[in-house]
């Protein structure tokens, strides 16, 4: 899995930095040339591993997010999404559809968002030592149209 090119930034656990994040990964992806589509994709992917990281992983406090975004061989793009938050007390049950842990104000749904809108997501988490949310999606770009 040869990263061709990548970057890495640290932002804030403010909700004002969710919308500069997707945008900031959706820039970087634009290298491959992606369809309108594939850029929404990532767009809602990111917006909903970040906003998971304000919301759930830092309830009380502002915390560090770490997002690194990489091109992979084969237009694929991979990009993590870490914190060092609450962690997740059980993966399996966190994502499957409709859980939440703050019900009526949540609808349960980011990490079905993330699989649906990505290839492959794959899941890191230890209670009190924080999440690595990692998601793969291949861009087949506009030349594929
Ligand atoms: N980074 C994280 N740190 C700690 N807990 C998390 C994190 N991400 C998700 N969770 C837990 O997994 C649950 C499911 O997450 P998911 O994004 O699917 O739904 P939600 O955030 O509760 O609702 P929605 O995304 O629809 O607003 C959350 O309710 C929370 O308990
Ligand atoms: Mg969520």
């Amino acid at each position: 899995m040869q990263i061709i090119n990548d970057f890495k930034m640290t932002i804030d656990s403010k909700s004002v930095n969710e919308s500069f994040a997707r945008s900031t990964v959706a820039a970087f992806v634009a290298q491959l040339d992606p369809t309108l589509d594939e850029i929404s994709d990532i767009k809602m992917a990111v917006s909903e591993a970040v906003t998971n990281c304000i919301v759930h992983a830092y309830p009380e406090c502002v915390g560090k997010i770490y997002i690194h975004a990489a091109i992979l061989e084969g237009s694929r793009v991979k990009i993590s999404v870490r914190d060092k938050g609450c962690g997740i007390m059980d993966v399996k049950q966190a994502m499957e559809p409709l859980f939440t842990t703050l019900g009526g104000e949540r609808a349960g749904l980011g990490f079905a968002v993330m699989e649906s809108f990505t290839d492959k997501i794959t899941v890191r988490s230890k209670p009190e030592k924080g999440t690595t949310v990692t998601m793969y999606k291949r861009i087949n770009g506009r030349a594929a149209l």
